[in-house]
């Protein structure tokens, strides 16, 4: 096999393209899926050597794949992280980047505004094994340092957020996480590696749900853990191993051949988006409209300093609450309604009943998530076709 040598002076883009490529002795073009379990051994000594870790090679997918190895590769090259670790989906990455650095006695802190499953992990998880946890407002610098214990051990945050998109000053939540003698978890889901990298932030670690903008084509699961060498040989790689969160090579193929459109897909989705957003501004059917590329989302300067574009989500409130929303949803023809994100397709969810119904109505109005709300994933469709499709669902209300 050969391998595509040192990528660091080339652009995002390019290493989206080339980045991690194992060629086979067929010298394929596009990258081989290895769709295997185990490795046969030349020999028992060679067998022995594998296990002893004194000879490099594959020995059980569960541990690493060479297909997988070009996924992890080609988006360890894309975020900047020495090393990356695919998993079978995005809430495996996430429970692996926590679990595996936090023991009972720990202590975690978490901005409230996450993602549903993602709470869980916070809220209910780590408490059931002694892990302490404390849920802040994620704006609030104060608020973080305020929660430190000596026992503090881990930060963890999205930004923006599912589904308010509040954005949070990454760089200086990393500084009071590494005061704390911490380590910073970001889910950069919502961001993409397009338009945000955690890790020059100052995050330790950074997580993604691979089912959405990396597929990007609604077709598999996935997620990827990117974080230093050190990280991984403490922490992730005997967690990942031996509790076996592993993605299908299969699924890992689909990811990495869906990186090479990445930036093309995600740039286009956030011009879409912000196509949207400012018509969408304009309907005299909307209470509130966010996007985190508009001048008058409430973090705009956080968003000029660590963000290069406004993603494609966009969340907005419509007067008349659940029953105006869920006459907005059933009159859309061209965006489907789907809980997903981050496909081809636009599509469109009311957390309230979705993806944050298990929440108490308290806490979704402390987090923003009032019955009006929708949230839109705007997808490569053409943007006038768009805004027609939600103008008509609007002038009905
Ligand atoms: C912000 C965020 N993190 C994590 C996940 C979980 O990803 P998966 O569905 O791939 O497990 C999601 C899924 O919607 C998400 O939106």
């Amino acid at each position: 096999m050969t391998k595509l040598s040192n990528t660091r002076t080339l652009a995002q883009a390019t290493k989206a393209v080339h980045a991690g490529t194992l060629r086979s002795q067929f010298g394929e073009t596009s990258e081989a899926l290895f769709l295997t379990q185990g490795y046969v051994y030349d020999s028992a000594e060679q067998a022995e050597a594998r296990f002893l870790n004194t000879q490099p090679g594959y020995q059980y997918s569960r541990f690493s794949n060479p297909t997988v190895t070009m996924f992890e590769e080609r988006m360890a090259a894309l975020e900047g992280a020495e090393v990356a670790r695919a998993t079978a989906t995005g809430m495996a990455a996430v429970t692996a980047a926590l679990l595996s650095q936090l023991s009972a006695g720990d202590h975690i802190i978490a901005a409230r505004a996450l993602f549903g499953s993602c709470l869980y992990i916070v809220e209910d998880l780590c408490p059931r094994f002694g892990i302490a946890a404390t849920l802040v407002d994620g704006k609030d610098l104060t608020a973080w340092a305020d929660a430190v214990r000596p026992n503090t051990k881990a930060f963890f945050l999205e930004s923006p957020t599912n589904p308010t998109l509040e954005v949070y000053d990454i760089a200086a939540i990393a500084d009071i996480a590494h005061a704390a003698g911490a380590r910073l978890v970001v889910d950069n889901v919502f961001a993409t590696p397009v338009f945000q990298s955690p890790l020059k932030l100052g995050a330790d670690v950074v997580v993604y749900s691979a089912t959405k903008h990396i597929d990007g084509q609604g077709r598999c699961l996935g997620g990827v853990v990117l974080c230093s060498e050190d990280f991984l040989t403490k922490y992730l790689q005997v967690f990942i191993r031996q509790t076996g969160p592993s993605i299908s090579p299969f699924n890992a193929w689909v990811m990495l051949k869906s990186l090479e459109t990445l930036h093309l897909r995600v740039e286009k989705q956030a011009e879409n988006a912000a196509r949207v957003a400012d018509a969408l501004a304009q309907h005299p059917a909307i209470l509130r409209l966010i996007y985190p590329g508009r001048a008058d989302h409430p973090q705009a300067e956080i968003i000029a300093r660590q963000m290069t574009g406004g993603s494609n989500m966009v969340a907005f409130e419509v007067k008349g609450g659940k029953a105006a929303a869920f006459a907005v949803e059933n009159a859309l023809e061209v965006i489907h309604i789907s809980n997903n994100l981050g496909d081809s397709k636009s599509l469109i969810t009311h957390p309230a009943t979705t993806t944050h119904q298990r929440l108490k109505p308290e806490q979704r109005a402390d987090l923003g998530i009032s019955d009006g709300l929708l949230r839109l994933s705007v997808g490569l469709e053409d943007a006038g076709d768009l805004i027609e499709d939600l103008t008509l669902a609007l002038d009905r209300l």
